[in-house]
């Protein structure tokens, strides 16, 4: 089998993600009605973090003991990786010791080294860059409420951050827009982004025009793990950019809300619009779980037909 790695949104084509939901709805399915399912028997993943997680480390550790395997939990602090042991000496020697790996780091450059250097697929559970292993689980998430996603228009209010970067691709493989509305300062940057043109997403200065008639909502924090020094200062200038009830009524009347979490109530999002009845963020989370079970199947078995 083709060696293959999960780095960023746009390493994956439309089909693949097809392909990719089709079987998360099935493995979500059997785990529902408490069914055995163990197509990774005797594989075992190795979970590399250089920041903190709650859901990524869990959905991945569980995740890959329900499908039969094993997970292992590296972080930089007791590694020797926090010595300075460099990034691809470690990439083959721990991919000549498991299947499967995934890093969640800093630049995204790290991964990309890991990666060349790795025996075994990679994934990213998060960079600087990029969060690709989220937005699946957003996308799955917004199709099992409303259908596809083709054709509707998602509102990134917030940080031109990982998780807007990762939204940006995606818009392009599954054909939807986005309208994105930062600070001054904070404003995306296209071509470090990857995006093949300027096609899916429109930016607008003020959030409320952003959010008008949108079929998704969607924030994250202000500071993103690495940005700490900065928080005061943009505690100040995302001040506007809070979402709440009264810019919620902007959007569309069935529009969702997402947020990736964890989520601080009352700066980047309401407690009423995160608490509140358009909110599906627990279900977003819930949903880690079940994409990356199928990602993990597909990077170790490649496409297979079992239950469909
Ligand atoms: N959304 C997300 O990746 O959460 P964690 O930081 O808890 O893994
Ligand atoms: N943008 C956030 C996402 C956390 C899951 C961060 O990088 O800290």
């Amino acid at each position: 089998m083709q060696l293959k790695h999960f780095l960023q949104f746009n390493d994956f084509c439309r089909d693949e993600y097809e392909y990719l939901f089709e079987r998360t709805r099935w493995i979500k399915q059997e785990f529902k009605q408490y069914r055995q399912y163990w197509p990774l028997n005797d594989r075992t993943l190795a979970m590399i973090f250089d920041k903190n997680s709650t859901r990524t480390r869990l959905s991945f550790e569980a995740g890959m003991h329900q499908l039969g395997g094993a997970a292992i939990y590296l972080s930089t602090r007791d590694t020797q990786l926090g010595r300075g042991e460099p990034v691809e000496d470690a990439a083959r020697v721990i991919s000549r010791m498991v299947d499967l790996v995934m890093v969640r780091t800093y630049q995204h450059d790290t991964i990309k080294r890991f990666a060349e250097n790795s025996r075994v697929p990679v994934i990213n559970g998060l960079t600087d860059e990029y969060h690709p292993c989220q937005i699946m689980s957003d996308i799955f998430t917004y199709i099992e409420y409303r259908g596809s996603i083709e054709g509707k228009t998602v509102a990134w209010i917030g940080d031109s951050n990982n998780m807007c970067n990762t939204w940006l691709q995606a818009a392009e493989i599954f054909n939807f827009q986005v309208h994105v509305s930062t600070p001054p300062g904070y404003d995306i940057d296209p071509e470090r982004i990857g995006l093949r043109g300027a096609t899916h997403y429109k930016i607008y200065a003020n959030p409320r025009e952003a959010v008008m008639s949108a079929d998704l909502v969607t924030t994250d924090v202000w500071t993103s793990m690495g940005f700490e020094e900065e928080i005061e200062q943009r505690k100040n200038d995302f001040a506007a950019f809070c979402v709440n009830t009264e810019m919620m009524s902007l959007a569309k009347s069935d529009a969702l809300f997402m947020h990736c979490l964890p989520a601080h109530r009352d700066e980047e999002v309401s407690a009423e619009v995160l608490d509140g009845p358009q909110s599906v963020v627990w279900d977003e989370a819930e949903n880690r779980l079940h994409t990356q079970k199928a990602l993990m199947e597909y990077l170790l078995l490649g496409k297979i037909n079992i239950g469909i």
